[in-house]
């Protein structure tokens, strides 16, 4: 038989404690949801990983689609029911299934690769990923024999005072020999404080049978659970950490990395620098050379290199600056795309459109996109100067070389090269100022 590997991902718990109308692994860290880690991280067998799913199993599913295949858990009767509810995912093959909680983002993929590993050159029938902890209060105990080898998993309402005084606890991370694990499956019962079925007396059972069950311990934080929003602050932070120090040491700049927010699926090239306060949201792009000021929100946008942005520049999502450009201050842009060297450089709104190379955009600029039901494009070629305040109203095309008088309201196309002006012309009242005086007398 061929050796196979299933990952399993166990998300069905409600997450009582985040007080959430969300189901718990949804929350988000960096931008992820958190079952998204827990997928990025398991081993990839020939098909995708088997999330178990019950609360807000809908709204899973609708995250991960095709990137996972579900089991239902209707009712959550515990982790051992959880893995039952996966059954038919294990039966009928030989290989290892690995097992691992929605709820723990910091878990890395070769930490279960290097457990699935140790379980296979010790022949062993399963391995637990385990962590050391201060405080063990509230997780399962590993039992050791003389030997070294597990012998068994205590949950902490079930131990007793000795057990508790154990400081090495039970991830929720395993690999099992998968004919292994469904034997015992089938024996699991209920017989314990919580009346669940417990995932880890498969551990005892197979050490029971004199099956050999080894451990692998990892550093704490890789073990982390998130039960509480708390918690999810706590890995959130270690995360950004993780995150900002793979970027720095591939040559990113980040002045200071406690405030810079960067999604795990963003790419920056070496030399950009970024100051305070930058989120960098989705799939989004920072060019070599780029330069973030402080404050920009930046969501599944491309910045090319040598751009300046910001400070506090909203770039949402499907913006695409083309090299050197400029985006200044209260600038926010959506769906539009800047060609090389154009310059949108304060207080401007620019939606669903295109500008071309060595445009200036001045002060105010409004693309009038929205017309209450439907959105329109407003398409500007190279070399245009749009003056202050003024108001593209689309769909509009202003071509080549043209330019638009400031506080203009534009409502049809702007040929090459021509000057577009809409606003009414100025009278000046002479010896206004003196009547009005003399009439308040
Ligand atoms: C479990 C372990 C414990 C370990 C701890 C680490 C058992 C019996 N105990 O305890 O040894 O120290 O994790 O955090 O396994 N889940 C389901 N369906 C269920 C029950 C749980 O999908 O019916 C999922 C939860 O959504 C969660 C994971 O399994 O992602 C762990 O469940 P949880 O209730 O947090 O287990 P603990 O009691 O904390
Ligand atoms: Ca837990």
């Amino acid at each position: 038989m061929k050796e196979q590997i299933v990952s399993i991902i166990l998300a069905a718990g409600k997450g009582t404690r985040m007080h959430s109308q969300t189901p718990k692994v949804l929350h988000k860290i960096c931008g992820w949801e958190m079952i998204r880690y827990a997928l990025q991280a398991a081993p990839r067998g020939e098909e995708a990983p088997v999330a178990v799913i019950g609360h807000g199993a809908d709204l899973v599913r609708e995250t991960l689609g095709g990137a996972a295949r579900y089991a239902y858990q209707a009712e959550q009767k515990g982790t051992g029911h959880a893995v039952m509810v996966a059954r038919e995912y294990l039966e009928g093959r030989g290989g290892y299934a690995v097992i691992l909680a929605g709820d723990m983002p910091l878990l890395r993929r070769e930490t279960l690769e290097s457990l699935i590993e140790k379980v296979r050159s010790e022949s062993a029938a399963a391995g637990v990923l385990t962590c050391m902890l201060e405080n063990p209060a509230g997780y399962g105990r590993i039992v050791r024999s003389g030997a070294g080898l597990v012998q068994k998993i205590v949950e902490h309402r079930d131990a007793n005072e000795a057990e508790r005084a154990i400081r090495e606890v039970n991830t929720s991370v395993y690999c099992f020999e998968i004919p292994a694990l469904l034997g015992c499956l089938d024996r699991l019962t209920t017989a314990n404080a919580q009346g669940e079925y417990y995932l880890t007396d498969c551990i005892g059972m197979l050490a029971g049978e004199g099956r050999r069950v080894t451990a692998m311990t990892c550093p704490a934080e890789e073990g982390m659970g998130v039960n509480d929003r708390v918690q999810l602050a706590k890995c959130a932070k270690i995360m950004q950490r993780r995150i900002n120090e793979g970027h720095m040491l591939a040559g990113v700049q980040i002045l200071d990395p406690d405030s810079t927010w960067i999604s795990p699926e963003a790419a920056i090239e070496a030399d950009a620098v970024i100051y305070p306060g930058n989120v960098i949201e989705g799939e989004s792009f920072i060019g070599r050379n780029a330069l973030l000021y402080p404050g920009n929100f930046i969501e599944n946008a491309r910045i090319g290199e040598g751009c300046k942005v910001g400070p506090n520049a909203h770039l949402r999502p499907r913006t695409v600056l083309g090299p050197n450009c400029r985006v200044g201050n209260f600038v926010e842009l959506k769906n539009v795309t800047l060609d090389e060297g154009s310059k949108v450089s304060h207080l401007a709104y620019c939606g669903d459109g295109s500008i071309g190379k060595k445009c200036n955009i001045s002060c105010g600029v409004i693309f009038s996109n929205y017309d209450g039901k439907h959105k329109f494009r407003t398409e500007i070629g190279d070399n245009v100067f749009v003056g202050c305040n003024a108001n593209l109203v689309a769909p509009v095309q202003v071509q080549d070389g043209a330019y638009i008088a400031a506080g203009s309201t534009i409502t049809q196309d702007v040929p090459a090269g021509a000057l577009g002006i809409a606003r009414s012309r100025q009278t000046n009242k002479e010896g206004w100022a003196q009547r009005r005086a003399e009439r308040k007398e």
